[in-house]
């Protein structure tokens, strides 16, 4: 059996290790296909995999059509809108993510963010506080509760929409649960997005959404660049000059926005947010043992589609 790590990000070598401990100790093969610059290289790759781990790696109907030996791709992380899961399932190949394992991490950088931003990105003027702040999380689930946590920390005021959490699990939290995401946009200062990327969140943080915040708020993404209406997002900032956005996935039109935003938005180069030694570890070494379980035993936990 050869299990792939295919990884334009590369794990931290530290994890690599623990993955490769995982693999061999169950008696397969691991092999590394690690900064990969063509598709090319990822298809050859995959020819002979049994099962491949990746994390933000785009695995398509093309790279499943190459893979004619696989069984598994695990997702080390939580989002999985870069797998084609109809051409995974059409072949027989179950897919999975490793739900919570980096959520810390990115839960961490959503702070790192948003004092940078509320600083005026250090640029030595007055900035304001965290502290007494209403922030609001749009979307309840593993990275909605770690900031929710380090928020309090903060002395922030913290509420939450999900439309798929009950509300007595967010109140457990100490969390104040909005009826309508129009209402969490309307009672916060900032707002820190955690939906996936899919058909009924693409481009749904609109003109009409962000106009429901108060003057001066900042959004901060660490979820996806695809959730944003990017041209109702500069229309908006345009009309609104005291309106913030940090994020830590790089828009198609950051050179817009930098020209024209330069004291106010804010994008991470490449997506930072699970980049640590410690997410890297839990993920990938629970990828490497779902791949393991579910190749022994047939364990289906976490498959997604
Ligand atoms: C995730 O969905 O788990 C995060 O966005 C992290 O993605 P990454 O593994 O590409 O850093």
């Amino acid at each position: 059996m050869k299990i792939l790590v295919a990884t334009d990000k590369p794990f931290a070598k530290v994890a690599v290790e623990g993955i490769r401990k995982e693999v061999e100790n169950a008696g397969f093969e691991l092999a590394l296909l690690e900064k990969y610059t063509e598709k090319q290289q990822l298809l050859d790759a995959v020819v002979d995999a049994d099962a491949i781990i990746i994390r933000s790696d785009i695995i398509d109907a093309e790279v499943i059509a190459a893979a004619k030996q696989l069984k598994i791709v695990v997702r080390a992380g939580a989002g999985y809108d870069n797998v084609d899961l109809e051409a995974a399932k059409a072949a027989g190949v179950c897919v999975m993510n490793t739900p919570g394992q980096n959520a810390n991490a990115v839960a961490e950088l959503v702070f790192g963010l948003l004092v940078f931003a509320v600083r005026n990105f250090y640029n030595g003027t007055s900035g304001s506080e965290l502290k007494g702040k209403k922030l609001g999380i749009h979307a309840y689930g593993n990275v909605g509760r770690n900031v929710a946590r380090i928020a309090k920390g903060f002395g922030m005021e913290v509420l939450a929409y999900d439309m798929f959490c009950r509300d007595e699990d967010i109140k457990a939290d100490g969390v104040e649960p909005t009826c309508s995401v129009k209402m969490l946009y309307q009672s916060s200062d900032i707002i820190s997005l955690h939906i996936p990327a899919n058909k009924d969140t693409r481009q749904s943080i609109n003109a009409e959404l962000l106009g429901l915040l108060p003057k001066g708020a900042v959004l901060v993404n660490t979820a996806r660049k695809e959730v944003i209406h990017e041209t109702e997002l500069v229309a908006f900032m345009e009309a609104h000059p005291e309106f913030k956005y940090v994020t830590d996935i790089l828009p198609d039109n950051h050179a817009e926005m930098t020209e024209k935003f330069a004291t106010r938005y804010f994008s991470t180069p490449k997506k930072m947010g699970a980049q640590t030694s410690e997410a890297n570890i839990n993920a990938g070494i629970a990828a490497a043992k779902q791949i393991v379980d579910f190749i022994k035993t047939g364990n289906e936990t976490f498959r997604v589609n």
